[in-house]
């Protein structure tokens, strides 16, 4: 081990050596078996100092108690050791390495899909293209992983990434462009821009009372009335559908029937349900990385889309008919905002997942370049955090409420981040670590659109 300075100055949580050696902000040492981080180093006439923030210990559950020794000698952290104490496995998700190392970050995809992951950081600052890394992971094991793709960008997973500067990147990294032809499906509502993806239809056939007045959020009371009569009427059928629900509104007596007609004949006229839906076992499949294609799609429409088919894989996934999986949600502050932040009828489902998916196997990936507007519920749910660069203060504020570990401090450096460095924080980790995230193995579709 290199020894690299001794304590000048001590609490117990952190420390000050000097140093003769080359040490730089973020490094890692080792005091006995007590891991650190230098946060700091200051240049005076009398030497160079540096500042550093105990992580933790190998022996020790718990934090010092008393401070260190003065004259305490402080060495170099190998890489070994720093893994260990951070709680950085040996394999799992693959999404890049520690900055200015080789030491590679691995991420549990079981902890991913029961404890919820999100991606903040503005605009144009990697979030996609982080994603894209952690899906091509994901598809290599076989999870099955469904994505909300309101730009269609996320299709390119088909291809490899030929990309210069990345290619360049990628030796370095162990990584070899790759498409990922066969396993990558992209599913689009008929009423979509694209038509190469598989037709996407929800089931139509005995809708729920409550998947009604999912369809139907602004109902009033006299409106669900109608509709409930309706409702009763049709399931006297055996197979019912949406005209015969319409049909028993038209029967109705009570005027509060012509404004629900319209909708109801809207709701049809969108070609979101029928007979021959796609089977949720398409969807959501081993080895198969499903894209809901929503390009094109009138944002109203992509929200009752994305509740019902949440709703359906959440029931499904409850009863045990399709494999664990995560669901990733882009431009999460639009299908799940926060209160007093607009209203999504996909908000209360993915509320729902945040809270609940864990016990089920269905996990969230939230995406968002503005954390100030994601519901703040969703976002406390999430276990792992892979933040890249913000600068807008309310979501710098909400990025570190959220994040356990993350002060002050941090926000700053999170303004600076520069493309593709990112904070990882949460599950599993015992502290933030800055990550070089990896390139892509596939094109990145960010790009294209
Ligand atoms: N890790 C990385 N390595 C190399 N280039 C990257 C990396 N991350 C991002 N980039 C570059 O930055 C660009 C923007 O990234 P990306 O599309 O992921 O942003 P975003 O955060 O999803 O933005 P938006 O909120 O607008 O969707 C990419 O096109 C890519 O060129
Ligand atoms: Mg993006």
């Amino acid at each position: 081990m290199e020894e690299i300075g001794e304590i000048k100055e001590s609490t117990t949580s952190s420390f000050v050596f000097r140093t003769e050696k080359d040490v730089r902000k973020h490094d890692y040492v080792r005091v006995d078996d007590i891991l650190a981080q230098i946060w700091e180093v200051k240049q005076m006439s009398n030497g160079t100092f540096a500042y550093a923030n105990v992580i933790g210990s190998l022996s020790r559950r718990y934090m010092p108690r008393s401070p260190f020794k003065i004259g305490s000698k402080v060495y170099r952290a190998d890489e070994k050791f720093a893994k260990k104490i951070l709680g950085i496995g040996e394999d799992g998700i693959y999404v890049g390495v520690i900055k200015d190392s080789s030491v590679r970050v691995y991420l549990s995809p079981d902890i991913l899909i029961q404890k919820h992951l999100c991606i903040l950081a503005k605009s144009g600052s990697g979030k996609s293209y982080t994603m894209g890394v952690i899906a091509e992971e994901f598809i290599k094991r076989n999870i099955p992983i469904v994505i909300i793709d309101p730009h269609g960008e996320y299709v390119s997973l088909r291809r490899p990434n030929l990309d210069k500067n990345d290619m360049a990147a990628m030796r370095r990294f162990g990584i070899r462009p790759k498409g990922y032809t066969k396993n990558v499906y992209e599913f689009a509502p008929v009423c979509s821009k694209n038509r190469e993806a598989i037709p996407l239809y929800l089931d139509e056939t005995n809708l729920s009372f409550q998947d009604l007045l999912n369809l139907l959020p602004n109902a009033t009371s006299q409106q669900k009335g109608v509709l409930y009569e309706a409702y009763k009427k049709a399931t006297e059928k055996k197979i019912y559908l949406l005209k015969d629900i319409l049909e028993g509104i038209r029967d109705a007596k009570s005027n509060a029937k012509w404004n629900l007609i319209p909708q109801i004949e809207q709701i049809i006229s969108m070609n979101l349900f029928s007979v021959n839906y796609t089977p949720l076992g398409e969807i959501v499949r081993k080895g198969r990385c499903s894209i809901i294609n929503l390009r094109g799609v009138p944002p109203y429409i992509q929200e009752i889309l994305v509740a019902i088919l949440l709703t359906k894989i959440f029931e499904e996934r409850k009863n045990g008919a399709i494999p664990p999986v995560l669901i990733v949600i882009e431009e999460a502050h639009r299908y799940a905002p926060e209160r007093g932040q607009g209203k999504s009828f996909a908000g209360d489902i993915i509320r729902t997942i945040a809270s609940e998916g864990r016990k089920f196997g269905m996990g969230l990936a939230i995406l968002s370049q503005r954390a100030a507007r994601v519901d703040k519920n969703v976002l406390s749910q999430c276990n792992t955090h892979i933040i890249l660069k913000t600068t807008n203060p309310n979501d710098l504020k909400a990025i570190v409420a959220s994040v356990e570990g993350l002060d002050a401090k941090a926000a700053d450096e999170i303004q600076m981040l520069p493309v593709g460095i990112a904070i990882v924080a949460g599950l599993p980790l015992a502290a933030p670590i800055f990550v070089e995230i990896r390139p892509r193995e596939t094109l990145h579709g960010g790009k294209l659109v």
